[in-house]
């Protein structure tokens, strides 16, 4: 699908995504570089990142592929250096690394929970950590537009904790940290180094490892009959509220978490047709003008 945006509204701009070999990540680190940025991918597996960095070449994309496991702050610092060494700057941290799988709560060993909040919720921050000094605003008057301003860190979370989701204890708390930290990065860094700290948060996006992981075909097709837009997302609208917010129509946009998910956190299974609905208020109202015998009207 073409891009609503210009292609030229990250240009000059260098982003590191982990995760960015795959899944959602990868489309964010493509529309990211058909819209004029330089992207570092990071990832734990070495024929990932070599399959993504070959199709992003192939598309006129300056692009690199680094190894490396968010769980580790050495990992971490070689990363954020390798990718400055490379590009010469950092203006955006795409955090979308993430692990997961269904279970209930009481098989979940506390290392399975462990696990899920080292990978999601501590390798955010400690990239996070690691990408803030290249981050933050260029006081030096000779520097490049691009780099007189402070970066961005750009956080992908999920919608599940907005409320409770079966079997995903360990991702709610994950994502729910996640969301907090863009929050208060957001006051701090933002307030110190005019850097913007961001959120996205996606709802069921086909073609992704959480789609079937979380929702095999038999229960999503059953799902979207009780999403308000009836169809899952496509990386591409995650993808495009990324590059939305990267630019600089998102200038203004900080500590902001933006569910990208048609509205379906909002929704629970419809119980009753509309039609239906129409004919009982109607007659609840005639009933409840009539007063029950034993039920005062000023308890209804
Ligand atoms: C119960 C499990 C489990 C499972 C692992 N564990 N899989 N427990 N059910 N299916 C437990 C293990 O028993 C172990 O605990 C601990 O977790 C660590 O497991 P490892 O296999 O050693 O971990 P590791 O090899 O590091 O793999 C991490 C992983 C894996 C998260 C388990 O799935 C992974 O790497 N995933 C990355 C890709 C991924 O999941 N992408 C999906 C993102 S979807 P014990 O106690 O036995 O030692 C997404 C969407 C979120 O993020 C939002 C949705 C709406």
């Amino acid at each position: 699908m073409e891009s609503p945006f210009k292609s030229d509204v990250l240009k000059g701009k260098v982003a590191l995504l982990t995760g960015g070999g795959s899944g959602i990540g990868f489309e964010i680190s493509t529309q990211f570089g058909k819209h004029g940025a330089s992207v570092a991918i990071m990832g734990r597996r070495k024929n990932v990142l070599d399959g993504a960095v070959s199709t992003l070449t192939s598309l006129g994309i300056p692009a690199i592929g680094i190894q490396g496991d968010v769980r580790k702050v050495e990992d971490a610092k070689r990363v954020v250096e390798e990718t400055v060494r490379h590009f010469g700057k950092l203006d955006i941290l795409v955090n979308a690394a993430a692990g997961n799988f269904l279970v209930a709560a009481e098989d979940l060993s506390p290392n399975g929970f462990k696990t899920v909040m080292d990978i999601d919720t501590v390798g955010t921050f400690t990239m996070s950590h690691e990408a803030l000094k290249y981050l933050k605003k260029d006081t030096s008057s000779s520097s490049s537009s691009s780099s007189s301003s402070g970066g961005l860190i750009l956080n992908i979370s999920a919608t599940l904790h907005y409320t409770a989701a079966w079997y995903q204890i360990h991702v709610s708390a994950a994502k729910a940290a996640i969301d907090a930290m863009t929050r208060n990065l957001a006051l701090e860094w933002g307030t110190d180094y005019d850097i913007r700290v961001n959120g996205i948060a996606p709802g069921p996006i086909g073609d992704t490892a959480g789609m079937s992981k979380l929702l095999p075909d038999e229960i999503g097709n059953k799902t979207r009959e009780y999403m308000p837009l009836y169809k899952l997302g496509e990386k591409w609208d995650i993808a495009m509220a990324a590059v939305y917010l990267a630019s600089d129509a998102g200038k203004y946009i900080n500590g902001s978490i933006l569910p990208v998910d048609g509205g379906l956190w909002l929704s629970h299974p419809r119980h009753l047709a509309k039609e239906a609905v129409k004919k009982i208020s109607r007659s609840v109202e005639k009933r409840s003008r009539a007063a029950p015998a034993g039920l005062p009207t000023s308890k209804l």
